[in-house]
């Protein structure tokens, strides 16, 4: 097999959420892709989606992105696609127009009607992440995708553009550098997730995607085939945490384990005799808690969050328009409950949103907490990377029998073995 057959691309998705850091690096072989490692580790150095501790920071992403390394055998990982969000991101609808220099749309053209409708505004502390073009319009013609190639004279453009605080990008891309790679692309996570648990069905239908995570709740919402509004809600699976460990006057540890695996957002549904021991903070002594009492506090926080969500919904007339219902993904999404009190709340359908998987590993991917990165993965551009380019990692770790450290040998292995 000559060098230029073996030739692959390698590409890395980073997701620096506000409790873990996860990094994949996979390979894109054609289309198909193939996920070589996975490296997660908690995250300490965010509030809400925003880095508040540099050091911190780097060194979660430093953890995750050393895992996947090992795993893939690859340890000259250069660049990676990051995911962003925070309260700091503000989006809204724009449009422009433009005369077509030579009565059909050229390439430039489109460029040109692109750049018309983000000549808006915009405070000098911020900048634009994503301008994601919604539709075109050819003279008269509505609706269309793309319309490069089309007769007309007058072309115009909707667009959904994406800006956030300069300087909260900055760190965010500090970090990463200071970690060792580069943030080729940087990309909203809803729109991430959504690439990874929405089909295009449902995008075209109109879809409510809803990502619960520990610092924030992003919201997309989808309408033929479009993203029509994005938001960031300062609100997410810690404030439920935060909010046990204040009632049931225990450790964020200790309530977060009571939430994981004793909570509900019914408490309809919980027996009025069920009770849960809770253990102090520094040494005092546990106590018994109703778990009803859980499910009121973890249910007020709920209701919060999804009211919230419900009244941007109405505010925009989206509820309407949303006719494949919603989905939840992030690991908010796995509270018990969760679903059935959201259909309650937008009298619609909801599922929970779990990511497309592919490029083998199904059962560990196949998890809401995974929607962001590995839609980072799906959204990233080829690089023209070869693996044999990579200096392979010399040294794994000395625990011999652990599993991870077991699987990415042999995938190792297998990658040498194909190529
Ligand atoms: N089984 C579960 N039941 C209830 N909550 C869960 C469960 N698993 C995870 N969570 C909650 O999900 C949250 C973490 O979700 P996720 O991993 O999507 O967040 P993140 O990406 O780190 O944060 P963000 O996207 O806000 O920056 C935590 O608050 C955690 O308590
Ligand atoms: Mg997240």
């Amino acid at each position: 097999m000559n060098a230029r057959a073996r030739k692959e691309n390698v590409i890395v998705a980073l997701d620096v959420g506000t409790t873990k850091v996860c990094t994949i690096i996979a390979k894109v072989d054609d289309s198909k892709i193939d996920i070589l490692g996975v490296g997660t580790h908690p995250s300490y150095g965010l509030k809400k989606g925003c880095v508040i501790n540099i050091d911190k920071t780097v060194q979660s992403i430093s953890h995750s992105l050393e895992e996947a390394k090992l795993m893939s055998g690859l340890s000259n990982i250069k660049k990676a696609t990051i995911g962003i969000a925070g309260n700091h991101i503000y989006s809204f609808n724009s449009s422009g127009v433009v005369a077509t220099k030579e009565k059909e749309v050229k390439e430039k053209d489109v460029e040109r009607v692109l750049d018309a409708a983000k000549a808006v505004v915009i405070p000098s502390d911020r900048e634009i992440l994503h301008i994601l073009p919604q539709e075109f319009k050819v003279d008269n013609t509505r609706g269309i995708k793309d319309p490069i190639g089309m007769h007309g004279i007058r072309l115009e453009a909707n667009v959904h553009i994406v800006t956030g605080q300069t300087t909260l990008i900055r760190n965010l891309i500090r970090c990463v550098d200071q970690a060792g790679i580069k943030a080729s692309e940087i990309i909203l996570q809803p729109v991430a997730s959504s690439r990874s648990v929405l089909s295009d069905e449902e995008k075209e239908l109109g879809v409510a995607l809803i990502d619960i995570g520990g610092g924030t709740t992003d919201l997309a919402v989808w309408k033929e085939g479009c993203l029509i509004w994005s938001q960031i809600i300062p609100v997410g699976g810690n404030h439920f945490t935060n909010d046990l460990a204040v009632a049931l006057k225990c450790s964020h540890e200790e309530a977060e384990r009571i939430k994981v695996n004793h909570g509900s957002v019914l408490p309809e549904k919980i027996d009025t005799n069920s009770k849960i021991m809770v253990q102090g903070v520094n040494g005092i002594n546990s106590s018994e808690v109703d778990l009803k009492f859980v499910s009121k506090i973890l249910n007020a926080r709920a209701d919060e969050l999804l009211c919230t969500v419900r009244e941007i919904l109405k505010n925009n007339n989206f509820l309407g328009r949303i006719n494949a219902g919603l989905v939840v993904t992030g690991g908010g999404a796995l509270l018990t409950d969760m679903i059935p009190y959201s259909e309650y709340i937008f009298e619609r359908p909801v599922k929970i949103g779990f990511p497309v998987t592919f490029g083998g590993m199904t059962n560990v991917m196949k998890d809401p907490k995974l929607s962001t990165v590995l839609g980072l993965l799906l959204e990233s551009k080829k690089e023209e990377m070869n693996p044999y380019d990579f200096e392979e990692v010399k040294q794994f770790p000395k625990d011999e029998n652990d599993i991870m450290t077991k699987f990415g040998k042999s995938l190792k292995k297998v990658f040498r073995e194909i190529f």
